[in-house]
């Protein structure tokens, strides 16, 4: 039986490839998109969600929209520089002729782990602001969900949107300090292990010559990502951050973990949104912020190569 996932999602560049990954995965059947501020605005991730969607000749997923700004502050903005203004690398999709859902994304994620107890992974590819909605809106949840991958934060690195802090993280720190929080089984795929999955300019050569329509669309957005990442980084290629925790779900063998419990920084300084692990025995210490909270799978080594291989031909068929 294929694991049923809700990716919460801000397309983006490398969202697309993670849905598309996630789309194309036998283990897998997406059983909806939920969307989220972070890369683009929530109404523009809407939109590219329901392009993906159609692009990829699967407009049945329902797409459900998430909340405008994160639950504390207003949003700070997109990052057109990165995934360029449209989130797809400027090129220009036409307007999608579907709709999303008459539910808001936090409702719907409810929703659906609600009706199939035990059977829906969540996995948040943006910031965590519906999801904190969402265990607002029904905290049983937590007990009802398979469990919950993420793709943020940094417990043992620098960050990328400010050097403390990883983006998605960054977008709505008091979200992601109630995820983290929560009595749920999270695991945290984050910088600490996604700048160590490499996809080369040669490895993403060969999307060019894959003849279907998600191979295609992947082609055409890329090139913008990649060049943001060589101004950036220099580096040839792209960090594959989105598509690890669809690689996660699918095998978690190529992943090493340790049990943390994890804080958000959601205060006002130069570590806001910096994920702080309690490492070793936090009984014996005097770490109030730490204490009672669960462990979270942080991920800390990665196969990288083998994941990589896995995307590609995964969207080869
Ligand atoms: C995360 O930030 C976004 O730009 C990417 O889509 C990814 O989810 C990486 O820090
Ligand atoms: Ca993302």
């Amino acid at each position: 039986m294929p694991r049923k996932i809700i990716i919460d999602t801000d397309p983006g560049v490398d969202d697309t490839m993670a849905i598309y990954f996630a789309l194309r995965s036998p283990e897998l059947e997406v059983i909806g998109l939920t969307t989220i501020f972070g890369n683009v605005t929530t109404e523009l991730a809407t939109t590219n969600a329901l392009r993906l969607l159609e692009i990829a000749g699967r407009s049945d997923i329902p797409v459900a929209k998430g909340a405008d700004d994160p639950i504390a502050v207003p949003f700070g903005g997109p990052v057109p520089f990165v995934h360029g203004d449209d989130g797809q690398g400027n090129v220009n999709l036409p307007p999608p002729t579907t709709k999303a859902v008459d539910q808001t994304a936090a409702a719907f994620i409810v929703d659906q782990i609600m009706s199939q107890p035990g059977q829906v992974t969540l996995v948040p590819v943006g910031p965590l602001t519906n999801i904190a909605l969402a265990l607002r809106l029904e905290p049983r949840i937590a007990q009802h969900v398979h469990e919950v991958v993420i793709m943020g934060g940094n417990a043992l690195g620098p960050g990328n949107a400010t050097p403390s802090s990883e983006a998605n993280i960054h977008n709505d720190p008091e979200a992601a300090d109630v995820v983290f929080g929560a009595p749920w089984n999270v695991t945290m795929v984050g910088l600490d292990v996604t700048h160590k999955v490499f996809m080369s300019d040669a490895h993403l050569a060969e999307y060019g010559r894959i003849n279907n329509p998600l191979g295609q669309h992947i082609a055409r957005i890329v090139p913008f990502y990649r060049d943001f990442f060589h101004a950036r980084s220099k580096i040839n290629g792209i960090w594959v951050h989105d598509s690890s925790a669809i690689a996660y779900v699918i095998d978690p063998t190529l992943f090493k973990t340790e049990a943390w419990p994890v804080r958000v920084d959601a205060g006002e300084g130069m570590s806001r949104g910096k994920t702080w692990p309690a490492i070793g025995d936090t009984d014996r210490r005097n770490l109030e912020p730490w204490q009672n909270r669960p462990r979270v799978n942080v991920c800390v080594e990665v196969q990288g190569d083998k994941i990589v291989e896995m995307e590609l031909s995964r969207i080869r068929g």
